[in-house]
């Protein structure tokens, strides 16, 4: 997989990622993590488990990923690791690996895959999670309640019961269970950069949805 640095990126090879989460009780991966701000605190937070930030774009992961190498001491975090990919592409290390992943204000490609949703995205991100994992996602309902931006966007409506009844199916034929569905208003239920930028201060609405792994 190829892992971020600061500003620089290098390889990391299936073997040196495996000895590096066997020193770990668990993984947590969030994925489009954007600036990665919300892993790295995550990882201070819970310096037992190995936080994983993973988005198509490095540039934006690179500032956590350099604060991420300083001591802990100065806000550290030797657990936090960024990871370059496409959510359609996800690294086969990942497989069966993760015990909670998050998807955290989603857009473009990706919100697209987990709101039509697209049954082979949807599928390979299942795939990540170990059996009985929740994935949890946050979604700004604001592009779904404007027809413009939903045409331009190739979006099909999506509220707390048609995440119910649209989204529930297609989750469960990618082994994902859908539980509790949430709709906050102009409050946030994590404290993501987007999630502050987004909702902070506006009416919009985070649609919370909560889901776990089969066990089968
Ligand atoms: C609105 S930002 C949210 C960032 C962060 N989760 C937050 O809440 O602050 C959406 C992120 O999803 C990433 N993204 C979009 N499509 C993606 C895909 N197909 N695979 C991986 N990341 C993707 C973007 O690069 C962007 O960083």
């Amino acid at each position: 997989m190829r892992i971020v640095e600061g500003k620089k990126q290098r390889d990391l090879s299936p073997e040196a990622f495996a000895d590096l989460a066997s020193g770990f009780a668990g993984i947590a991966l969030d994925l489009g993590t954007g600036d990665g701000s919300f892993v790295l605190r995550r990882a201070r937070t819970e310096p037992g488990v190995l936080c994983i930030g993973l988005d198509a774009v490095a540039e934006a992961m690179a500032e956590s990923a350099r604060r991420a190498r300083a001591k802990p001491a100065k806000g550290g975090a030797a657990n936090a690791l960024y990871v370059v990919a496409r959510a359609e592409d996800l690294p086969s290390e990942l497989a069966g690996r993760c015990d909670a992943i998050t998807i955290n204000y989603p857009w473009g490609s990706l919100l697209k895959a987990v709101s039509e949703p697209q049954q082979e995205v949807l599928a390979g991100i299942a795939a990540c999670a170990k059996p009985g994992a929740r994935v949890t996602l946050l979604i700004n309902l604001a592009p779904f309640e404007d027809p413009d931006q939903r045409d331009r966007l190739g979006l099909n409506e999506l509220d707390a019961e048609l995440a119910e009844q649209r989204l529930g199916p297609a989750y469960l034929a990618a082994g994902l269970k859908i539980g509790k569905i949430d709709l906050h208003l102009g409050e946030l239920p994590e404290r993501t950069s987007w999630g502050r930028r987004l909702v902070v201060g506006s009416r919009r609405k985070t649609l919370e949805i909560k889901s776990q792994k089969s066990y089968i």
